[in-house]
């Protein structure tokens, strides 16, 4: 897939989104940043509570050990700008009555408008010819990135951004989806699947990581997700401890 156009149009953005996770070193324009800030800004927020607060990270040193935390993802350590978007509730707590132990409630809207919040950084981006991916969790190493971010209790950092101006050596084409037909359904859920379309999507997905230039592989899409279904107890029980000593306390 070749790399979208500055100033595309937002569904040819959409439709040509792809993660990258290979950048030329160099540093995102302050110009680029402020519009993808805008975009945060005006994402939408659950009950109008504006519980996001992204923390920007460009230091090498902390890039270093939050790509080691985060299972040695390298492409964390090279980016140009690192966006880690935190449930913060000290806003609600400095002006209204809120107070820990906090409920699910806030567990769940937090997750749903970091998530939203992150993808619309991530299309703003993208539309100005730049590129990213998200990073989920950092599972056990989590009290060590909130220590690094000072975070204090009632804030959590919920998912990040890698962004940065993507490598044209490292263009790929884009990874294949689903069946179409197994995603929407009208009116009601219904069973869409079969073995032969499964068999075809595979073999596709196969194809696609054999030939890929970054991160080749060898397995099927049934393959790859089973490699990541396992989690460890452990991994588990830091992130409930975490979430605990921040003061989520309903589970
Ligand atoms: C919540 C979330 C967490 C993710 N975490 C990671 C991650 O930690 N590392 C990574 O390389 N990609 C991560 N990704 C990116 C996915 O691997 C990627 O979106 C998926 O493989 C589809 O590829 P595409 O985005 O290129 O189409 C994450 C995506 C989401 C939505």
């Amino acid at each position: 897939m070749t790399l979208v156009q500055k100033g595309a149009d937002a569904l040819t953005v959409l439709r040509s989104h792809e993660s990258r996770r290979k950048f030329t070193g160099e540093k995102i324009s302050p110009e680029c940043m402020e519009a993808i800030h805008d975009a945060i800004m005006q994402t939408s927020s659950t009950c109008f509570f504006q519980f996001v607060t992204v923390i920007t990270v460009q230091d090498q040193a902390k890039l270093k050990r939050i790509a080691e935390l985060a299972g040695n993802q390298t492409h964390i350590a090279k980016c140009s700008h690192y966006l880690v978007f935190c449930l913060d509730l000290t806003k609600l707590m400095h002006f209204t009555e809120l107070k820990p132990p906090f409920g699910l409630k806030f567990l769940i809207g937090g997750l749903n408008d970091c998530s939203m919040c992150c993808q619309n950084a991530l299309v703003a981006a993208e539309a100005q010819g730049l590129g990213g991916v998200v990073v989920g969790g950092y599972k056990r190493g989590i009290a060590e990135v909130s220590q690094m971010l000072k975070l204090p209790q009632g804030v959590i950092p919920l998912l990040s951004l890698c962004l940065g101006v993507p490598d044209p050596e490292y263009e790929e084409e884009q990874k294949p989806r689903l069946p179409r037909h197994w995603i929407f359904m009208d009116e009601e859920f219904h069973d869409p699947y079969n073995a032969d379309e499964l068999k075809a999507y595979d073999a596709e997905m196969q194809r696609y990581y054999q030939n890929r230039r970054y991160n080749q592989g060898n397995d099927t899409w049934t393959q790859a997700a089973t490699a990541m279904l396992p989690g460890t107890a452990t991994a588990a029980q830091a992130i409930i401890d975490y979430l605990k000593a921040q003061g989520f306390e309903y589970f």
